[in-house]
């Protein structure tokens, strides 16, 4: 239900507009978020990728705007330009999400977000990295995938995302595991019915155990995108069953969340991939993150009561 009511509330321009005029909001998101400019990205990636590998994300989503879809591409090719520059690009790839590439816009939406995606997919390849397309809400979970499809056919290591909550997700696993198809799964971030979504936590986890096995004993590259800590012996435990080493799949943990576990994992020479946001679009990435865990709602709570 706190998240269910956060995912509303991400949508309200008005606590939109409350969250980023309160100073004392700005060190709860500087948990979750590398600083706004594509500058903090580069420190940011700097710093983790001394033991870790990253994957930026360019915050924005959701925009019928084709010149804002438009401007999203000159940021991520900006970005990926400084990773070629810097040396990071070995280690960092980039995440997109396609309903910020125009997927949202009323008109040939789809065209426009493949056709935005393959720009910033070309000048990854030319920076010597790699672009894994973010999942969104359901209803965008076949167009997202199809686009998926056909990126692949020029940049066959684009990343795909799973989401273990729907119903439908062990069957694309299946879909996907193919050789060298990377793919990102976890459990899920949207508020999703009951007919299309598991909401029971518990059934969410067997269904992400269920799909991490499929994945560990296909032929792709499984990225194991989850904080849980019963969750990350289990995928260990399928990839050593399944004949994978070190390099062939990754762990996947969000920026600010279980730092001390995501160091550890990456001294016992496993891959670990932090997922780091930035830029000035970060309210629904964020109110996201508070529905996650109650007690970071406490936090933000407490910042407006002592403005
Ligand atoms: P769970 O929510 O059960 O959390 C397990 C434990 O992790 C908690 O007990 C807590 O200790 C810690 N934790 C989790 N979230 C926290 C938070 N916000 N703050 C503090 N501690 C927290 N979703 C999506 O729909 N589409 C996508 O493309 C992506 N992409 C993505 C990339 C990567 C790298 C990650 C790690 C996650 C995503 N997600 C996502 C988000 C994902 O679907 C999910 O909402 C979160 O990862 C939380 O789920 P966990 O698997 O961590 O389990």
């Amino acid at each position: 239900m706190l998240r269910s009511a956060l995912i509303a509330a991400s949508k309200s321009a008005g606590v939109r507009t409350l969250a980023e005029r309160t100073p004392l909001v700005r060190p709860i998101v500087d948990r979750f978020v590398a600083g706004t400019g594509v500058d903090a990205a580069i420190h940011t990636a700097t710093e983790l990728t001394a033991d870790r590998f990253v994957s930026l994300d360019h915050l924005g989503e959701d925009t019928g705007d084709r010149a804002q879809a438009d401007a999203t591409v000159r940021a991520y090719r900006a970005l990926l330009a400084r990773l070629a520059d810097t040396g990071l690009a070995p280690r960092s790839e980039v995440s997109v999400k396609l309903s910020a590439l125009g997927q949202a816009v009323d008109t040939d939406g789809d065209k426009i977000a493949l056709e935005n995606a393959r720009l910033i997919c070309e000048a990854a390849a030319a920076a010597g990295t790699t672009v894994t397309v973010d999942m969104e809400d359901h209803t965008t979970t076949d167009s997202t995938l199809a686009i998926v499809r056909d990126l692949r056919l020029d940049y066959p290591d684009t990343g795909a995302v799973l989401q273990a909550y729907l119903r439908r997700t062990e069957a694309d696993c299946r879909d996907l595991s193919g050789p060298g198809s990377r793919v990102r799964l976890c459990k899920g971030a949207y508020d999703e019915p009951e007919s299309v979504a598991f909401r029971d936590k518990s059934e969410v986890d067997k269904s992400y155990v269920r799909c991490l096995r499929v994945l560990m004993s296909g032929r792709g590259y499984p990225m194991v995108a989850t904080h849980d800590p019963r969750l990350i012996p289990i995928a260990r435990e399928l990839a050593q069953r399944a004949g994978r080493g070190g390099e062939d799949y990754e762990f996947q943990m969000l920026y600010g969340i279980r730092q001390a576990e995501q160091r550890a994992l990456a001294a016992s020479g496993l891959r670990m991939r932090v997922y780091v946001p930035y830029g000035s679009e970060w309210f629904p990435y964020f109110m996201r993150r508070l529905g996650e865990r109650p007690a970071n709602l406490a936090f933000f709570a407490r910042s407006f009561l002592t403005r």
